[in-house]
């Protein structure tokens, strides 16, 4: 079995759908051998990452910034793994006002240090979540997962 953790904040719920689409669409039936964690930042540590063969963080852009909470699991859990996680494949979904750039600059930018590696293009979905957002959600879950079971990342 290869391990899928989705780890992400949300404040007012918008992220929250994203992950739980996310999620649907990892644990899609036709992908049997890949075990899914969903998790809120809040909730996730250093031995999740530490299960995790493929990782999807979600957050929403909060001050041209990912949110206080996805930062904090990126802070708990940097020094703890050091060393220990190599290269594990990652992808990234945000939701966002109007802009959700710096959200993914700045994952981006602390990714390096993990580290991790970026295996798909990120999910934005700028604005109220729409049921295309909620689709390419699933899919970018979908194709971690799928990705994983295949061996691609
Ligand atoms: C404190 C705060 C700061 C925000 N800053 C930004 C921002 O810099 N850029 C942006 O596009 N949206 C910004 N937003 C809007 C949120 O990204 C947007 O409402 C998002 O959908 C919230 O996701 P959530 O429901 O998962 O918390 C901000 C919202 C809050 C509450």
């Amino acid at each position: 079995m290869k391990h899928l953790l989705i780890t992400y904040h949300s404040q007012s719920g918008n992220t929250r759908q994203l992950a739980e689409a996310v999620s649907k669409g990892a644990s899609h039936e036709l992908i049997e051998a890949v075990e899914v964690r969903c998790l809120m930042a809040a909730q996730a540590g250093p031995d999740d990452l530490l299960w995790a063969d493929g990782l999807l963080l979600g957050t929403p852009e909060n001050f041209g910034y990912m949110s206080g909470g996805m930062k904090d699991f990126l802070d708990r859990t940097f020094y703890p793994v050091e060393g220990k996680i190599l290269s594990l494949p990652y992808a990234i979904f945000i939701s966002a006002g109007n802009d959700g750039s710096g959200a993914l600059r700045a994952i981006r930018r602390i990714a390096n240090g993990y580290p991790l590696k970026e295996v798909q293009e990120p999910l934005i979905a700028v604005g109220e979540v729409t049921a295309t957002h909620l689709q390419q959600a699933e899919e970018l879950g979908m194709t971690l997962a799928a990705g994983l079971e295949a061996g691609i990342f």
